[in-house]
């Protein structure tokens, strides 16, 4: 056999190789980096969690709170475009979480009333979160988990 002979064989299987491997590779690789499904995912996730939320709504807040989300002026503050409910994530989540009293302001008007702690599972205080931020033309730039309420403390 000459020498020549045996390099034309070995490049070719190589090439035959590389044609082959190439799109189950790019396939194998696709299934990773598939990013628009991942997002699907999450806004799928997001949007479980608002649902459940919409019933926490109705059966615990929506009597003060009011299903437009505005609330009464003086009494009990809104949450549709609250200046409060959009700048202070982590004091929002606590007041639901524990309760709140004492004074407020919201949209420049003043509040000095009480939120009695209602008793709500972790589980539930995220996708009420989720729900009162994403309704009224409300819009969060980032979703309320499980671990975010659990990592806030009294
Ligand atoms: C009994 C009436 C009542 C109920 C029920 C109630 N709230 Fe409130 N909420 C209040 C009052 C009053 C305040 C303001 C407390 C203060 O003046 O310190 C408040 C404040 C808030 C705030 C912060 C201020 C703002 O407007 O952004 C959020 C957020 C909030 N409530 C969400 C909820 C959610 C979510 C629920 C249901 C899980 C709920 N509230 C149930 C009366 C209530």
């Amino acid at each position: 056999m000459n020498i020549q002979l045996v390099g034309k064989i070995v490049f070719t299987s190589v090439l035959l190789f590389v044609i082959h491997k190439t799109p189950v590779f790019f396939e194998e690789a696709g299934l990773y980096l598939n990013i628009p499904e991942t997002q699907q995912q999450q806004q799928e996730v997001l949007e479980e969690s608002i649902n459940r939320g919409r019933t926490v709504y109705n059966d615990f807040c929506v009597q003060c709170h009011l299903p437009d989300g505005k609330g009464t002026e003086g009494v009990f503050p809104p949450l549709a475009d609250s200046d409060w409910l959009m700048e202070k994530r982590t004091e929002s989540i606590h007041s639901v979480k524990y309760g709140l009293k004492g004074e407020i302001v919201v949209n420049d008007i003043q509040y000095n009333n009480m939120m009695p702690p209602m008793g709500l599972l972790d589980r539930e205080v995220a996708d009420v979160m989720n729900y009162i931020m994403n309704s009224w033309g409300n819009t969060q730039h980032k979703m309320v988990t499980l671990e975010e309420v659990k990592s806030i403390n009294k």
